[in-house]
C-alpha cells in the first residue's frame, strides 16, 4: 500500500474520481457535474458486485480498496465515495492509506439534517451495513447531542432502484412496511442515507407524513467537493468543458442503458473493468 501513498496529483485538470456499488452514486456525480461543469469526472459503478449493503464490513472494505486503487491508477486528483455503505465501513481506514483528498457522504448528509430539523427528531434510512455501523448516529449526535435519533435499514430498496422500479405498487408497499415505525417516531427530517434512495424519493415522500424534510445528500456532497477543491487549490481551468467517463465491473450494455435512465440523458463512454484484479493484495486495517 505504500506505493499508493506516493501517488501524487498530476495537475489541476486531472479528473475527480467518484464511485459507488452500482448506479446510485450517479445522484452524486450529477450534482458535482452541475455545480462544477469544468471538472473532468470518472465514475466507477461496481455493478458486478452490487449490493454492498448486505455484505460484511470486511468485504465492503476490500471492495472499497479495490475501487479506490482503480481510481488512483486513473490519475484522479480527488476521490468521492458516493456510497454510504463504503463510507460507513471504511472511511477512517482509507483516509490513512491514500494521499489525496477524499470526500464521503455521511458528514454532509448529517449536517444537512441537523440544519433542517425543527423538533430535533431525525431519522436515517440506509442499507443494513450502514445502519449497523452506527456512523450516522455518531455524526448527527456530534452536531446535535440532544437529538432524538431513529434509524432503519431498508435492504430491498437498492434492488428495487437497480431494477428501475422507482414508482410502482411494489415499491410503495415495501416502503410503507419499512417506514411504518419511522412515521410514528415523530421525526421531521429523514436522511436518505443511501445514494440509491433519491430515486425512490417520490414514493418515500408519499409514505411519510406531509411536511417531513427528505435530505438528499447529493447536493451537500457536491458542495463539500467544491470546498475541498478550493481548499486544496485544485480547481480545473475555468473555461474548460468537463468530460465524464464511466467504468463498470459488469455488462457495459446493461450499465449504459440503465445508467441513461438514471442520468436522464444518454450515458456515453462506458468501459468494463476487471475490478478484482486491481487489488494489490496488501494488508488493510480495521476501521
Ligand atoms: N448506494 C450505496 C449506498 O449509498 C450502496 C447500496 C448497496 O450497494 O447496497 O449505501
Amino acid at each position: 500500500m505504500d506505493s499508493l501513498k506516493s501517488e501524487t496529483v498530476k495537475s489541476n485538470n486531472s479528473p475527480i474520481g467518484v464511485f459507488d456499488s452500482g448506479l446510485g452514486g450517479l445522484t452524486v456525480l450529477s450534482a458535482i457535474h452541475k455545480l462544477m461543469p469544468n471538472e473532468d469526472l470518472i465514475y466507477f459503478g461496481d455493478s458486478g458486485r452490487t449490493p454492498y449493503g448486505t455484505k460484511s464490513k470486511e468485504t465492503v472494505l476490500k471492495y472499497t480498496f479495490q475501487d479506490m486503487n482503480f481510481l488512483v491508477k486513473q490519475g484522479v486528483k480527488m476521490i468521492v465515495i458516493a456510497c454510504n455503505t463504503a463510507s460507513a465501513c471504511s472511511l477512517k481506514t482509507v483516509r490513512e492509506h491514500y494521499n489525496l483528498p477524499i470526500v464521503e457522504v455521511i458528514e454532509p448528509g448529517s449536517r444537512a439534517a441537523v440544519n433542517a430539523t425543527r423538533n430535533g427528531k431525525i431519522g436515517v434510512i440506509g442499507t443494513a451495513a450502514t445502519v449497523a455501523s452506527g456512523v450516522y448516529e455518531n455524526a448527527v449526535k456530534n452536531l446535535l447531542p440532544d437529538c432524538d435519533f431513529h434509524a432503519k435499514a431498508c435492504p430491498l430498496f437498492v434492488p428495487l432502484v437497480e431494477e428501475g422500479w422507482w414508482d410502482n405498487d411494489i415499491s410503495r408497499s415495501i416502503a410503507a412496511k419499512y417506514l411504518s415505525d419511522m412515521k410514528t417516531s415523530g421525526v421531521d427530517t429523514l436522511v436518505l442515507g443511501c445514494t440509491h434512495y433519491p430515486y425512490l424519493q417520490k414514493v418515500i415522500g408519499e409514505v411519510m407524513d406531509d411536511g417531513i424534510v427528505l435530505v438528499n445528500s447529493a447536493l451537500e456532497v457536491a458542495k463539500s467537493v467544491r470546498d475541498e477543491i478550493a481548499e486544496n487549490g485544485l480547481e480545473a481551468d475555468s473555461g474548460k468543458v468537463g468530460k465524464v467517463s464511466y467504468f463498470t465491473s459488469d455488462s457495459v450494455d446493461k450499465f449504459a442503458s440503465l445508467g441513461s435512465v438514471f442520468l436522464g440523458e444518454e450515458m456515453k463512454d462506458v468501459t468494463k473493468v476487471a475490478i478484482d484484479k486491481e487489488w494489490d493484495g496488501g494488508a488493510f486495517g480495521e476501521n
